[in-house]
């Protein structure tokens, strides 16, 4: 081997590092877009608090004016949301007891999985297409809200007043 080709060696080399380093600043800075996690208060609003939404605005009835309005579905589109909602209510429960949001706190995992609890009962309503029983799981699904928030959060502003004024 010649000295020019040593050069060249040495050069290909310096450039397959500098390639190296390149891809994986690149790729460092990808996977850490990717495995980004939302905070906590993004979890709970607006994902958690959209979904339970559902719930809330899917029974009981409202009194206006014009008299009083019955919130039940009446089409299969108003049932299926019911649905959705359930599926992201028990993604979420998962979710929130991943270690980094549960600090591996046995009683905030046992409340989290209530939530599915609250959301099989949303469902089964939906299977008989029962509003009183859809009622009674949103009531069940405030419940584990509450009582997550008085054990875990010191700073509760989550109150009744508080949501419906959002
Ligand atoms: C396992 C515990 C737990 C459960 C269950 C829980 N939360 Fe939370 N929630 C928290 C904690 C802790 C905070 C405070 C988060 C923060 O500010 O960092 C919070 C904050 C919130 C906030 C305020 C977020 C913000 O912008 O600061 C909303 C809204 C909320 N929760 C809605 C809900 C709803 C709706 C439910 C029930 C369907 C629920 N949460 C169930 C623990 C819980």
């Amino acid at each position: 081997m010649n000295k020019r080709e040593l050069v060249k060696i040495g050069i290909s080399y310096c450039m397959y590092i500098c390639m190296a380093l390149l891809l994986s600043g690149c790729s460092q800075q990808l996977s850490s877009d990717v495995e980004e996690q939302p905070t906590l208060a993004h979890v709970m609003d607006p994902l958690l608090n959209e979904a339970s939404e559902v719930f809330w605005d899917s029974a009981g009835f409202i009194d206006t004016y014009e008299g009083t309005i019955d919130l039940t579905p009446t089409t299969e589109e108003g049932w299926q949301k019911v649905i959705d909602a359930a599926d992201e209510i028990t993604r979420l429960s998962a979710v929130i007891q991943e270690e980094r949001y549960s600090l591996n706190r046995p009683a905030w995992n046992e409340i989290s999985s209530l939530l599915v609890v609250a959301a099989d009962r949303g469902r089964r309503s939906v299977a008989d297409r029962d509003g009183a029983e859809l009622f009674e799981a949103g009531a069940d699904l405030y419940q584990v809200c509450v009582a997550c928030h008085q054990a875990f959060w010191s700073n509760n502003r989550f109150t009744i007043a508080g949501t419906e004024t959002q």
